[in-house]
């Protein structure tokens, strides 16, 4: 019996007692990430989802629209957490946010802008990495800002040295604050020359949202260039920016005196069709993405076909399925146009059952393999080593805080009880109870749906058996 959450469920009921409703799921507007599914496992999961905007280009468009002077149009925003917080900030900065007529289409007046309130602020941050994003805009706006401590999944350190490095650069005066950090601006902010460390997502956008109405030029040297940032270079160009980028990470921006709305639809969300398609090859089934788009998963896809999946690109999506059996690959990740780090999660639940011994060099993060800890509980053989692996054959420099995973297999999997760390890795959890033998209880599931809209009716559509528990 499968009963889908029937809207905003205040009190905890039993599967039982609500019914079994097919019914379009609400997300619960409070950030409950305890909720429970009992996961049943050991059927393929077939069928037709559908992605929409990416996660991690939407809620940076929204920050955008500090910027203008004018109404911006956000369109196939997913309706997730990580999109409410960004909405709730900026409510508390007087940015009014309502939804058009189109599902997923966001409307964004900038005009009514003020200063927050820190404890506002303090009550919506908690859950993301986003609010660090703010920094420029508000400094461009109000000449001040309060950033508070961020959230964001657990899967390193997580630092903002870079951020706050290239904040300075441009005039900005910085002080760390109890609970966050304060900015100030009083001469206003000048184009800047800076060279990341590193070609960080994050910093790249502090460095876009910043400059564009910065004085003077800015050259940024080492970005990233990740689809999503080319996206949001795409945002605000429409709203009046000059930027170019140039073949070797080079990105400079002219700043300009004032910037006006934008209406933009967002591009697809390569982290969750590459979830999808994990799903795919780990339940032995058959998932058409739609919405998924080759040119921006080549690395993805190429991976695919070296572990014996198979893949149809058409039109509307990109179908998935395994071509036979499963065969062993070693896959480093790195920045684009590498393999994503935020793919090797789903991906090594799929390697659980290749055929023979698969490693996963993880170079972008040094604490993104824990999550493996549990699959190990549901059968898998996993080893991680907490140095990396030296030697063998490398086409990503070594970084220090690598980490690698060793995957043998297959192995089948059985039913465990596990609790969900972070966003990627809770998603990979359950395809593994999807994929496993018996019932499995998967906790904390509330962490998923802050990057996967519609979670519960997606694996319903794929004939995935489970309950909402608890
Ligand atoms: C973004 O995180 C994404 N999150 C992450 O996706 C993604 O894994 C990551 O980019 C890499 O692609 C969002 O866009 C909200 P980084 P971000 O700055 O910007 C170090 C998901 O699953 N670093 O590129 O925080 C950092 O520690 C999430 O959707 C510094 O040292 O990532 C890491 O080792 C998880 N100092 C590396 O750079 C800094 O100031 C890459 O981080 C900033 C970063």
């Amino acid at each position: 019996m499968k009963t889908l959450v029937d809207g905003v469920q205040p009190t905890r009921t039993s599967s039982a007692e609500r019914g079994s409703h097919r019914s379009q799921e609400a997300e619960s507007s409070v950030q409950n990430t305890a909720e429970v599914l009992r996961i049943r496992g050991g059927r393929p999961l077939r069928g037709r989802v559908e992605v929409k905007g990416a996660k991690n280009l939407a809620t940076k468009a929204m920050v955008a629209a500090l910027l203008g002077e004018t109404t911006s149009v956000l369109r196939d925003v997913p309706d997730i957490s990580d999109v409410r917080v960004v909405r709730s900030l900026l409510d508390a900065h007087g940015v009014r946010v309502d939804n058009g007529a189109e599902e997923g289409e966001l409307h964004l007046d900038p005009s009514g802008a003020v200063s927050a309130h820190i404890e506002e602020i303090d009550a919506h941050a908690g859950a993301s990495r986003i609010p660090i994003l703010f920094c420029g805009p508000l400094l461009h706006l109000l000449g001040e800002a309060f950033i508070p401590d961020l959230g964001g999944c657990r899967i390193g350190d997580r630092p903002i040295d870079f951020h706050l490095d290239a904040l300075r650069n441009f005039g900005a005066i910085v002080e760390k604050l109890p609970g966050g950090i304060r900015l100030s601006a009083p001469a206003g902010l000048r184009g800047a020359d800076i060279r990341l460390p590193y070609p960080s997502v994050g910093a790249t956008e502090q460095v876009l949202l910043t400059a564009v109405r910065a004085r003077g030029a800015t050259e940024l040297r080492n970005a990233a260039i990740e689809p999503e940032i080319m996206d949001l270079i795409a945002v605000l160009q429409k709203m009046g920016a000059i930027i170019s980028y140039e073949p070797n990470r080079v990105i400079l921006i002219e700043g300009v005196d004032t910037l006006r709305g934008y209406d933009h639809r967002a591009i697809f969300d390569r982290n969750e069709a590459a979830s999808w398609a994990a799903a795919a090859l780990a339940t032995d089934g058959e998932i058409f993405v739609g919405g998924a788009k080759q040119q921006e998963m080549l690395t993805f896809l190429n991976v695919v076909r070296k572990v014996g999946g198979d893949f149809d690109v058409r039109e509307d999506g990109i179908l998935f399925r395994r071509g036979g059996d499963l065969r062993a690959v070693t896959v480093e990740t790195d920045v684009h146009p590498g393999f994503m780090t935020d793919w090797q999660q789903p991906l090594i639940v799929a390697l659980t059952q290749a055929h023979g011994e698969s490693v996963v060099h993880e170079t972008v993060y040094e604490n993104r393999l824990g999550f493996t800890a549990a699959l190990n509980k549901m059968g898998a053989d996993i080893v991680v080593h907490p140095n990396g692996l030296s030697g063998g054959v490398r086409r990503v420099p070594r970084r220090e805080l690598e980490q690698a995973a060793v995957i043998h297999g297959p192995t089948p999997l059985h039913a465990a009880d596990v609790v969900v760390p972070d966003l990627r890795g809770g998603y990979s959890y359950v395809i593994a109870a999807l994929a496993a033998e018996g019932e499995s209880i998967v906790r904390n599931v509330g962490i998923i749906r802050r990057g996967y809209e519609k979670l519960f009716t997606k694996l319903d559509t794929l004939g995935a058996d489970f309950d909402v528990v608890g």
